[in-house]
């Protein structure tokens, strides 16, 4: 497949700076951002002075632990402006997260804000191989939700020549990927899946499609999905992480000539890992809670912003920037089912080592008395419809095996026949659903 590598001078020169270049820069924007959270955002200014501590006690990056961390209660709590370090009139653009419960979280970009985070998702862009010339298909969403507008930005950024098709009518969309040729496209690996089904029925093999390369993020995916959408849409998959308290998508992305995790964009934001439960930082290499500090944000400077998501820190590779591992799950992801700890995406790495099975999943929980019980219901790959019921207790017994010794919990497998579960029209899956009785 003719992909494309970069050469250096596609490069910023900050990607391929030594480590101490890096580490001055951090520092000095460090420090521009602590005080100007300080002095522009109340928010921040009680919680300094309540650790006793003010932004002229930084010397080195590691000093940033004695600083407090932010959590999106804070954020919730500021609802709408009270984060914000800068006048209304300044905000050029404002995105919310949805939020399943509560009150949205609204964040909000200076003209500023908005370049930066065009030339990183553009940067991101370049790590994926994309090139000025090449035509990019965003399907994340559009909207307040930060993957479209995020996506669309870079992709103009990175001279492309964008479709900004956003999610949903998956006929339209096989349609144009198909008449209007994209070599990129940007889209939740969930519903890339669904585009894949489609061109599947039309009868139009991988090799035929003439995307080359997929932009994957919003949702945790693992190594069998990533080779499952290589398979099926024939292209390299790669993963962009991002959330919207800390920019949105191009906070870190993988580069293509090493597929081995985001490489953080850490001109712009420091990471660090604590671990979950004291919010003590823990050694690169570690498991724990990702947390960002932004480091040239104007409008929504973010201080130790505890993401839930946990991952590991890792040394650079093909950029001079550190890189983190997948995302494991979220810290409020994690169910406990009879006193096990499991992620959903521990159970989806068990159903893609099956073959005959695809990637659509659901996880479903209820409880009989003080019982826990799991169901996992899963579907069959387009083209073992026929397979016959020896074969699925087969299926059923294999993962149910593999899920008891690598996880350690009893499930009921469930096969449905494929195209039987739901699909994410518009963005990120909905795996989980839990109808155990809330605990007061
Ligand atoms: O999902 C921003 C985004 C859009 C990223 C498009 C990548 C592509 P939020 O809606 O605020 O923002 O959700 C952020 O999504 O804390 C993670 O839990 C999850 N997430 C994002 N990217 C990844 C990824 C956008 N590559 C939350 N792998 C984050 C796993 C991801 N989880």
């Amino acid at each position: 497949m003719p992909v494309k590598h970069p050469n250096p001078g596609d490069l910023a020169p900050i990607e391929t700076a030594s480590r101490d270049e890096i580490t001055a820069l951090q520092l000095e924007r460090l420090r521009w951002t602590l005080r100007h959270a300080y002095e522009n955002v109340p928010h921040y200014r009680q919680a300094f002075d309540a650790k006793g501590v003010h932004p002229d006690d930084l010397h080195t990056l590691e000093d940033i632990h004695k600083f407090p961390c932010t959590t999106k209660d804070d954020l919730r709590r500021n609802y709408p402006f009270g984060m914000f370090a800068v006048p209304r009139q300044k905000l050029a653009r404002i995105h919310a997260s949805s939020g399943t419960t509560g009150k949205p979280t609204v964040v909000g970009y200076t003209l500023n804000d908005i370049n930066t985070w065009a030339d990183l998702t553009a940067r991101s862009i370049r790590a994926a191989g994309g090139r000025p010339g090449d035509t990019c298909h965003v399907a994340y969403g559009y909207g307040l939700f930060t993957g479209g507008l995020g996506a669309h930005y870079g992709a103009e950024r990175a001279g492309c020549t964008v479709i900004p098709m956003s999610g949903g009518q998956t006929e339209k969309q096989v349609q144009f990927i198909m008449d209007l040729r994209p070599e990129i496209i940007m889209v939740t690996p969930s519903y890339s899946l669904v585009i894949a089904e489609e061109l599947e029925r039309r009868g139009i093999a991988p090799e035929d499609i003439p995307l080359k390369v997929g932009i994957f993020g919003a949702e945790p995916w693992g190594e069998g999905m990533r080779s499952e959408i290589e398979a099926k849409l024939g292209l390299d998959a790669v993963d962009i992480y991002g959330l919207s308290e800390v920019m949105g998508p191009g906070v870190a992305s993988e580069c293509i000539e090493t597929k081995d995790g985001p490489v953080i964009w850490e001109d712009h934001f420091y990471p660090e890992i604590v671990n979950p439960d004291t919010g003590l930082p823990v050694a690169d290499g570690e498991e724990g809670e990702l947390v960002f500090t932004s480091l040239t944000k104007e409008a929504l400077p973010i201080i130790r912003y505890r993401t839930r998501d946990l991952t590991r820190l890792l040394p650079p590779t093909a950029r001079s920037f550190r890189r983190m591992g997948r995302i494991s799950g979220r810290t409020d992801d994690m169910l406990i089912i009879r006193g096990v700890n499991v992620f959903p995406t521990q159970v989806e790495e068990q159903i893609m080592r099956d073959p005959m099975l695809n990637g659509n999943y659901q996880i479903v929980i209820t409880r009989d008395g003080h019982l826990d019980h799991v169901e996992v219901r899963c579907e069959l790959q387009h083209g073992v419809d026929s397979a016959s019921s020896d074969q699925i207790n087969q299926v059923i017994k294999r993962l149910q095996h593999h899920i008891k010794t690598n996880i350690g919990i009893m499930t009921r497998v469930s096969i449905m026949h494929y195209g039987e579960l739901p699909r994410t029209q518009t963005g990120k899956a909905r795996r989980v659903y839990d109808q155990r009785p809330r605990q007061e």
